[in-house]
Order: C-alpha cells, then structure tokens, then sequence
C-alpha cells in the first residue's frame, strides 16, 4: 500500500489512496481524514439492473448486510441495515444463508464470520475497506500495554474491553483475558459488565467513546480516566497513573467522528435557531458536551424518526448517513454538523461495481474476497463478542 501526505492536495474525483498508519508512515495521514467536495460519485447505474439479476439468482442462499455508512447505490441491495451491533445479531441470526456479504468495512465482516456458522462464507466486496480507528490498535501493542500494566501490578484487577471498530486478534485477546467487545450501543452496559468483574478498564481502541461512557453515562470523572499512548514508551503513564486511574484509554479514535469540532456546534446554533444538535459519541468529549443528544447511528436515525415535522437538526456523524437521513425526511431539516464535507473513505469503498463483481461470481460459484478469521482467534474472539451479545443492546443519550 502506498502512503499519501495529507498536504497533497485532493482533487474532487480523484480516487483515494488508503493511508497506512503507523511506523514509517506520515504520521499525519490516516484513512479518511482528506474530504475532497461531497460524496464519492455514483456508479454506473447500468450496474443496478446487473446487481437484481446476480441477488436474485442467488436467492436465498444470499444475505446481504448494510451499515448505515454505505452509499445508496450499494444500501439499496442490503437486506437489513444497522449498526455494528445490529449486524453483528443479524449475522448471527442467519443460519440458513450460505453467503454473508457485508457491505461495511473488515472488522465488522470479520465479527460476522466468527459469529456465523463454518458453512457459511463472508464476503466483503472490497478487501481495501478497512478502518483507520481499529488500525489504531496492533495485537502487538495491545500485548505491550498489557505487560505495562502487568509490571504496574494492576493487569490481574483490569478487564480489557475493545469496541467493536478492532481487528479480530484485538477480540481474541480480549475473549482470553475475561474481557468483552462493546459497540457504541452498549458500552455503558458493557462498562457496567466490566466494573463488576474488575476494578479497572482497559478500553481500546477508541478514546472518545471511553472517555464519553465514562463520564457521561457512568459518572466518573476525566480524573478517573488516562490515556495511553502506544506508541509512547509504558504508554506514557507511570506506574502511580495506572494504579489510580480506574479507565485506561487508548490513544485512538475515528478519522471521521474525530473532525467535528466545538466550533461547529457554535457555528449551528447561531445559524439556524432552534436546531438540536445530535452526535456519535465517536465525537470528541468537547463536542459530546455541547452536543443536545448521543448516540449510536440506530439511536440516530429513531431520534430523527420520531422528531416532528419541522424540528430541526444538526448531525455530526458520518455523510451518507446524514444525506439520507435529510432525504427521507423532508418536512424535518436536518444540515450535516460540519461545514467541511467530511464521508469514511474506506466504507465508500464499497460501490456498486464492487457489489456487482462480488455478487456476479458468487451466482457463477467463485467465492471471491472471502473473510475467514482463523480458527484460534475465532475461538477466544467469540468469547468476547458472546458475552457482548448476552447483554442488552441500549443505546446512548442525553
Ligand atoms: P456504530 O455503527 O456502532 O454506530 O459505529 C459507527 C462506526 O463508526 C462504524 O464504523
Ligand atoms: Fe472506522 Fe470511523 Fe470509518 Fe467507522 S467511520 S469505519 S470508525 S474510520
């Protein structure tokens, strides 16, 4: 893969480059973070008609998920749409379907492979659909933070808890040390979970989503959180930090959610009076608290739902999202929260030639882009993921 600097300029319809984090890449560069105009621009529509015909022949030997970050061309073939949490259960959900294709980026496809059954085959259309938040957290890095704590005696009263948004080995050491996933559904749920069974969190890889749970909905204080660095010798906490701290956050976030800004929330409210602002708690804590309401992309889109006509709304999550949300709801005004266009470049991958080329050689019996997580990790990441999906799944708010 190549690496990109981020000061080079992006031309609208210029395709973009995946951003490789970590040593020896721009440290600056990170899948996402450019937005180059507006959306991605839509595909061939020829390809709709090509798309019918390879889901039909399939029937029901096909079932296909949809994120709610996925472009219209591509979330008008899903099957079911949802959050992480909710494809997670669907997936799990689906014994009889022979073929999984998941139109979101490689943890979720991974999630659904190790909750589905060995007969069952999970495609993801574009392997380059990634996410610069769960690259954030190495299994490697996750091992040294783990003898850090160790070294600071406290590893034995920590359970660490990764957000969904990780690779399945990041699942799989959390399933191995009495840990669990949690998505933005159900991390209070979770953390609850935790704090019955330890004295300490370790919550990776997204910061913003721990820190906002903590405070937030769990009443601890910012005291009660530090942040570790990975890639800063001992995390950059001492032994002292780690004893005292009662959530030990990883330094990661989302490229998309972490670009909204106070300001912008600033910025609404003066333009259009009245406006509720209503935000991902992927969002920076700064953001969170000036925000009206939190909560996952499910509790997003029941909000706007029950809104009524004429309320009006400022949404900082991702895009495509949003544009939708503003398209089905016409009598509702609803504005993106940001002034600077802002879509996940790596859950735009998944377009409609994409699908058609995935669906196309499934139809004639190519399994292509098949995402199988192996047998160990899928072992010790179940556990994890189980234990997520034994609680109940609420989402945030206020
Ligand atoms: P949810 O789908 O859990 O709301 O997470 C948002 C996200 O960033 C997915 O990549
Ligand atoms: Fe990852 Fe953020 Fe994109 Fe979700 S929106 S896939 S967390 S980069």
């Amino acid at each position: 893969m190549t690496t990109t600097p981020t000061s080079a300029p992006i031309r609208p319809g210029t395709p973009l480059s995946l951003f490789v984090l970590g040593e020896g890449s721009d440290p600056r560069s990170e899948r996402g973070v450019e937005c180059p105009g507006d959306l991605p621009p839509a595909s061939d529509p020829a390809l709709v008609e090509r798309a019918r015909r390879a889901k039909a022949a399939l029937g029901n030997r096909l079932f296909v998920l949809g994120h709610h970050y996925q472009r219209d061309e591509v979330i008008q073939f899903a099957d079911v749409t949802g959050d992480s949490f909710k494809l997670a259960s669907e997936a799990a959900a689906r014994p009889e379907a022979e073929f999984i294709v998941f139109c979101g980026v490689h943890f979720m496809a991974e999630s659904a492979d190790i909750l589905t059954a060995d007969h069952q085959k999970v495609i993801l259309p574009d392997l380059a659909a990634g996410c610069s938040m769960a690259d954030m957290a190495r299994l490697a890095q996750v091992e040294d933070a783990w003898d850090v704590l160790a070294d600071a005696d406290v590893a034995d009263v920590t359970v660490p808890v990764t957000y969904m948004n990780s690779s399945a080995d990041i699942k799989a050491f959390c399933g191995k040390h009495g840990g669990v996933v949690c998505t933005s559904s159900n991390a209070k749920t979770v953390l609850e979970w935790a704090f019955e069974r330890g004295e300490k969190v370790l919550f990776f890889p997204d910061q913003h989503l721990g820190r906002n749970t903590a405070v937030l909905q769990m009443g601890m204080s910012l005291d009660d959180c530090v942040l570790y660095d990975p890639r800063r010798q001992g995390g950059g906490l001492t032994a002292e930090q780690l004893r005292s701290a009662k959530v030990i956050l990883w330094k990661g976030h989302c490229s998309v959610h972490g670009r909204f800004t106070p300001q912008a929330v600033d910025d609404v409210r003066a333009r259009i009076p009245g406006v509720q602002v209503l935000v991902h708690p992927e969002c920076q804590h700064e953001v969170v608290l000036k925000a009206d309401l939190i909560g996952s992309t499910e509790f997003i889109i029941k909000t706007i739902e029950k809104a009524p006509a004429g309320s009006r709304w400022a949404i900082g999550t991702e895009l495509n999202l949003v544009k939708r949300l503003a398209l089905t709801h016409p009598h509702k005004e609803i504005v993106f929260l940001e002034q600077h266009v802002c879509y996940c470049a790596t859950m735009n991958r998944i377009d409609l030639p994409h699908l058609v080329w995935a669906l196309e050689n499934l139809a004639s019996g190519h399994v292509v882009n098949q995402i199988v997580v192996d047998r160990e990790t899928e072992h010790h990441a179940r556990e994890a993921l189980q234990r997520m999906l034994a609680l109940p799944g609420e989402t945030t708010k206020d």
